[in-house]
């Protein structure tokens, strides 16, 4: 006879919580150091509700933890030279240590533009250039994406070990699959990277060891396409028409045979928002010459 146990539920919220909790000690120490806090600013451009949500969430963790922060809106119809031109005044403030831009900006605003305008040292979101390049060469004393950085944060409080296993993560963007891939690797993982062009996604998804799915698309995952006693990691958000959140990854079906993984909501979501307070944390601490900015990972 054999017993099927149900996977372990990775608690991303407990974590995160922890992990603010941690934050806001060394913020408060730092305070009394130096007499002064860490500043984010947060740009948000145009009037897109979801990003609204995110940055007003973002806005929120700030004040719990003792983080200055700075909301700064621009219309829609800011132009690329009016947004370049804040950022520019942001780089060169020195209340402000990271500087976040919500993406997506509207159409009409260059990206690529944005992301290198942001100074480095401010670059809270890990986006630029240099930061993306430093972590591809190996070295993370860098900003570093939040995202990829709060999955790594899950599997290391779960004492998932990496080195030599199977990773497949099914995103390809510069956000989540591209510096998780390079966080892989660095800690020796074998990686294999699906997209919307992947020739039977399953039999990949059915390799994995950990299996990290950043699709967007409810029941995307399913118990079949998990190898018994995986861990699976659920990055998505996805909002249905009832406005109910829910990931990628059918939750139920695939506990039932994965050995442990994040629910959505509550697995990845709120570790991203401590993420991004610990690069905030990160930029003020390296800026400052003060604290020990080795010691995050
Ligand atoms: N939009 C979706 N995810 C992110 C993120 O991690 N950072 C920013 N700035 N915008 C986003």
């Amino acid at each position: 006879m054999s017993i099927r146990m149900t996977a372990r539920t990775i608690d991303g919220k407990a974590i995160a919580a922890e992990l603010r909790e941690s934050i806001k000690r060394e913020v408060e120490e730092l305070r009394k150091l130096t007499g002064k806090v860490p500043g984010l600013a947060t740009v948000l451009v145009g009037d897109d509700p979801a990003s609204h949500v995110y940055v007003k969430m973002k806005n929120r963790a700030c004040e719990q933890l003792g983080i200055y922060s700075r909301k700064v809106e621009l219309p829609a119809t800011a132009t690329e030279e009016e947004l370049l031109a804040l950022i520019e005044k942001l780089n060169s403030d020195d209340a402000i240590n990271g500087i976040l831009v919500q993406f997506p900006p509207p159409k009409h605003v260059n990206k690529e533009a944005v992301i290198r305008a942001v100074a480095p040292e401010k670059d809270v979101d890990g986006f630029h250039p240099k930061n993306v390049g430093e972590l591809f060469l190996g070295n993370e004393k860098v900003l570093v994406a939040c995202t990829p950085l709060g999955v790594i944060k899950l599997l290391e409080h779960e004492n998932i070990d990496v080195a030599g296993k199977e990773v497949v993560i099914i995103n390809r963007s510069n956000i989540v699959g591209k510096p998780l891939v390079a966080l892989m690797i660095n800690r020796s993982a074998t990686v294999t990277v699906c997209h919307s062009k992947t020739r039977d996604m399953k039999e990949h998804a059915r390799r994995a060891d950990i299996l990290v799915s950043a699709a967007g698309r409810e029941g995307f995952i399913t118990a079949d396409h998990v190898k018994e006693g995986a861990t699976v990691i659920d990055v998505a958000t996805v909002r249905r028409e009832d406005g109910s959140l829910t990931g990628d990854v059918l939750f139920d079906e695939v506990s039932m045979k994965a050995g442990a993984i994040t629910p959505s909501p509550g697995g990845v979501g709120p570790m991203t928002i401590a993420c991004l307070m610990q690069n905030t944390l990160l930029a003020f601490k390296m800026q400052n010459g003060v604290g020990d900015f080795s010691a995050r990972r």
